[in-house]
């Protein structure tokens, strides 16, 4: 039987038997792939963090299929169940207080009092959380620190050797990860700009935080690199160094450079964030020495572009 298979009424019957068995399925989102398992299970869990190289203190998401199963995990209080009323399934996941009786690994939040809850809007996602009818845990499915994937070959060339089964849905439609909102406070915070952008949220909660002080920009834990091609990525180009393949947006394009991939000639964010991640791979393969961006506008969907695009360009 083939790793990488369509999501057949079958494959996602024998997906969700595999994950109760505790191995690990890849399945698409409408953000990126993510690398499933049983969230009540420990082993499993554990052989999540241990596939992607993944620090033990980085909590991951829990996957349901609705607000009503997320609500016998997480604590919601008002806030919280107008954002997943309003925004739920999609590309939001609401971090709150977490209700220890759900039986959640403390593998899976790190051990924190708080969980990540969400709810994705995938047609297969949902298929396969229904069918599992058990919370899963889903960090993209990528080696920590790489870049994540946004079809099911990414999945098959980065973690091949370490699923049981990769669900094949197409290329995600958002492209990048979800939102992260943490509610577990008085004061909402936006812990990760996302596939839902920060205006449409806050038109519902008022101004967004930013993450703790501990987290400021300034410090190696917010500016670490992640979402890293292999080769050196320079931003806000505006023309191209000798050697260097161009990530360009808009219709201006500067010339010279060694391979051109263009997120959106039309400039437009949605179908930017969409290649992103696509992009970045064929660059990186393009035997360019090194990859430069053009300047990314920082509204909408650009503002989580320019977080994976900075990551991606912070020192190694
Ligand atoms: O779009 C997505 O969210 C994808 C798809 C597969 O659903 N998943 C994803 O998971 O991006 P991951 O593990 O790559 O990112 C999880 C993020 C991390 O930044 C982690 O630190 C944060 O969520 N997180 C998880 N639990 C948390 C908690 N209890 N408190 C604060 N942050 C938390
Ligand atoms: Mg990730």
């Amino acid at each position: 039987m083939s790793l990488v298979v369509e999501p057949s009424p079958a494959a996602i019957r024998r997906a969700a038997r595999l994950l109760h068995e505790g191995r690990l399925v890849a399945f698409p989102t409408e953000t990126v792939y993510g690398l499933g398992a049983l969230a009540t299970a420990g082993a499993a869990v554990a052989a999540t963090f241990a596939a992607k190289g993944r620090p033990a203190h980085n909590p991951l998401i829990v996957h349901v299929a609705d607000a009503d199963a997320a609500a016998r995990i997480g604590r919601f209080d008002r806030r919280a169940a107008m954002l997943a009323e309003r925004f739920w399934p999609g590309p939001l996941t609401l971090v709150l207080p977490l209700i220890e009786a759900a039986g959640i690994s403390p593998l899976a939040t790190a051990g924190l009092r708080t969980v990540a809850l969400r709810v994705p809007g995938h047609s297969v996602a949902q298929a396969l959380l229904r069918e599992t009818a058990a919370p899963v845990t889903a960090p993209s499915a990528n080696p920590s620190g790489r870049i994540s994937p946004t079809t099911a070959d990414h999945v098959a060339a980065d973690l091949g050797d370490r699923v049981a089964l990769i669900l094949d849905g197409g290329a995600c439609p958002v492209g990048v990860e979800s939102t992260v909102v943490d509610l577990a406070g008085d004061t909402p915070r936006l812990l990760r700009p996302g596939g839902l952008d920060r205006a449409t949220i806050e038109r519902l909660t008022g101004p967004l935080a930013a993450a703790e002080p501990t987290n400021t920009p300034s410090s190696p834990g917010q500016l670490a690199s992640h979402y890293a091609p292999r080769l050196p990525v320079r931003l806000d180009a505006v023309e191209v160094r000798q050697g260097e393949a161009l990530l360009a947006f808009g219709a201006v394009v500067p010339p010279g450079a060694a391979a051109v991939r263009n997120l959106s000639p039309s400039g437009d964010l949605a179908e930017a964030a969409a290649r992103l991640f696509a992009m970045l791979r064929e660059l990186d393969h393009s035997g360019a020495a090194a990859i430069a961006v053009m300047p990314i506008p920082a509204h909408g969907l650009g503002e989580a572009i320019r977080d994976r695009l900075r990551r991606a360009a912070a020192p190694r």
